[in-house]
């Protein structure tokens, strides 16, 4: 069987942890076949330390080395990345899932047009593998409460315009409460676990969303309970932050590679 090949856009913590997993772990399997970043620096930085991949001229250039596409680049692209790399034939996995929850049919026709797959890694969350489960019976109510330190939340506009005062909080504060889609615009680079979520429920507007600013935290929580007539499932994450950048956790990281490992693997457990 050949190797998958695959080609990685955006070239930052989650694009470097992949490129570097992919290397050493996948090797076997797969292929890393291209990179691209909109900073060419970085590209190549990551291509050096992963024994001088291909860096590619555009996503155009990448899109033609790959089976595989990985988005994991920013919300204001994904979809058109994942757009173009479906219509080139390539399946495509998306990080930056804010950037498609109002796009999500769209792609769906797209990837069934063109005879690909999309996959979007469960992220930060627990829980995904029970909600797909009670999705195919009735679900009530789907709810999360994301916990962050107050530092998470610097310079979000939403928390700016309402005149919510950060600095020297001494107790958690709720800053947002409302539906996912509202969560995803209003704090674009905190919340693509909602984004995910819903995908996987109830959908973006009847989701529920709770945002909490808490002093003293160094973790990113994500408790989430579903309602459903096959029973309730509550879970709580607490994640630990990726070394190069703390707005991206360590899990969402590993969740990816969770996502490749099992397309690659012939027995495949869980939902
Ligand atoms: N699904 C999840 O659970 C989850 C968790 C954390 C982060 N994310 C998302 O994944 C994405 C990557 O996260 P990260 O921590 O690696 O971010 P990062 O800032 O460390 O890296 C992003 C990289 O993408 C590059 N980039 C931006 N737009 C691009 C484009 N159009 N084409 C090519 N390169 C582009 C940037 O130059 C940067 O190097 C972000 O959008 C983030 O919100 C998803």
């Amino acid at each position: 069987m050949s190797k998958i090949r695959i080609g990685i856009v955006g070239c930052g913590a989650i694009g470097s942890s992949l490129a570097k997993f992919i290397k050493q772990d996948l090797k076997r399997k797969a292929r890393l076949a291209a990179l691209y970043d909109l900073d060419a620096q970085k590209a190549l930085r990551l291509s050096a330390l992963a024994g001088g991949c291909p860096v590619a001229r555009d996503l155009a250039h990448l899109i033609e080395k790959s089976d595989l596409v990985i988005e994991a680049a920013s919300k204001n692209y994904s979809f058109a990345i994942a757009r173009q790399a479906l219509a080139g034939g390539c399946d495509c996995m998306i990080m930056s899932v804010g950037g498609i929850i109002d796009k999500f049919k769209t792609l769906e026709a797209l990837a069934a047009r063109h005879g690909a797959n999309v996959f979007i890694p469960s992220g930060a969350i627990s829980g995904i593998d029970g909600l797909k489960s009670a999705r195919l019976g009735r679900i009530r109510k789907v709810t999360l409460t994301t916990t962050k330190n107050p530092l998470s939340f610097k310079g979000v506009e939403y928390v700016r315009k309402k005149g919510i005062k950060l600095d020297g909080l001494k107790r958690e504060l709720t800053l947002f409460s409302g539906s996912a889609r509202q969560a995803v615009k209003f704090f674009p680079q905190n919340i693509n676990v909602a984004a995910i979520l819903s995908l996987a429920g109830l959908g973006p507007d009847k989701t529920r969303i709770r945002i909490v600013a808490s002093p003293g935290v160094k973790t990113n929580t994500h408790e989430i309970e579903i309602q459903s007539e096959s029973g309730t499932i509550r879970t709580r994450t607490e994640n630990v932050l990726h070394p190069d950048n703390p707005k991206t956790s360590f899990l969402a990281v590993l969740s990816a590679i969770a996502v490749l490992k099992q397309m690659l693997e012939p027995i495949r457990i869980g939902t």
